[in-house]
């Protein structure tokens, strides 16, 4: 053991710090005696090649119109370059970060420094569907298959497209999204643009099911300002609008005329007492 140790510190001398790296690596890991260097060298080289993480997801299913993500993971990519080849036609689509079609929905995703390679495709189209590869440009090529599917999925929201809504009463808007493919985190809801849940308006109940994809949104005692377009948006799948109007309710109004009656009565007193005062006046 120390004898090849005295003897691989000569060799080295006149060897690259990539050997070097390697024999630090050989100690690191045990020596097995009867391994001689060529091998050594060998085995390691080829614990540095570029190679794949098989456990990405490798079957996309995409609602259209959505964003489909791709991801790619490359081990020990070093200088090579990692492209995204669409195999229907053989299209190059991104080579690194870089887009090689006129088609801008394909984009490169990378993280410096990550192993990481995504190809995003913007609002997936039907003529998307099919097998895409992930390329590395090692020599030989090496490359791993993806496949995209693209289905046609809608949240609905069951309602009439315009809701009229008492003040004072409650909203319940249930939405659906019985296509939707995979798995989602999330049913989301929107009043115009903002996030429901990020309202500071209290009363705001998400009932969300995921296994019947399906999501409730109730809000309790609606004012005025709960006017407006609610979205409903499912991970995965396209979202679905409905307009509220908050109407006053018929005590409201009734309220209101009360008050406008009250409101009449001293004008009308003050009428005929201007007028009685005026009546005396000209009678002196
Ligand atoms: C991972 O993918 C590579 C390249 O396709 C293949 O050679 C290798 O056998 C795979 N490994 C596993 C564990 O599936
Ligand atoms: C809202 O409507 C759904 C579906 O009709 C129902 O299951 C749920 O109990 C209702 N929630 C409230 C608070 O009324
Ligand atoms: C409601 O919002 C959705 C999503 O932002 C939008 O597509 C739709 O046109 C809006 N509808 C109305 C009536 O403003």
């Amino acid at each position: 053991m120390l004898l090849e140790y005295v003897m691989a510190l000569l060799v080295i001398m006149g060897l690259t710090t990539t050997f070097d790296k390697q024999h630090r690596h050989k100690q690191q890991f045990g020596n097995h005696g009867d391994t001689d260097l060529s091998n050594v060298i060998l085995d390691n080289y080829e614990g540095f090649e570029p190679h794949f993480d098989n456990n990405t997801e490798r079957e996309i299913i995409a609602a259209l119109g959505t964003t489909a993500r791709l991801h790619c993971r490359v081990r020990n990519l070093g200088d090579r370059a990692v492209s995204w080849i669409r195999q229907r036609d053989l299209h190059i689509l991104t080579i690194g970060i870089m887009t090689y079609t006129n088609d801008q929905r394909f984009l490169a995703r990378h993280i410096d420094n990550s192993d990481e390679w995504v190809l995003k495709v913007v609002s997936v189209q039907p003529r998307d569907a099919g097998i895409y590869e992930c390329q590395v440009s090692t020599e030989p090529k090496i490359s791993l298959a993806y496949k995209l599917m693209v289905v046609t999925s809608k949240a609905q929201i069951l309602a009439n497209r315009e809701l009229f809504i008492q003040s004072g009463s409650d909203i319940n808007l249930t939405c659906i999204a019985p296509q939707a493919p995979g798995p989602y985190t999330h049913m989301l809801w929107y009043k115009d643009t903002e996030l429901v849940s990020d309202s500071t308006r209290g009363g705001i109940r998400v009932v969300s099911e995921q296994q019947m994809k399906t999501s409730n949104l109730v809000i309790s005692r609606v004012l005025h300002t709960d006017s407006g377009n609610y979205t409903c948006s499912a991970d995965n799948s396209n979202s679905d609008s409905v307009f509220v109007h908050i109407i006053k309710s018929e005590q409201h109004a009734a309220m209101q005329h009360e008050l406008a009656v009250r409101m009449q009565l001293p004008k009308l007193l003050l009428v005929l007492l201007t007028f009685f005062h005026l009546l005396v006046g000209a009678i002196k």
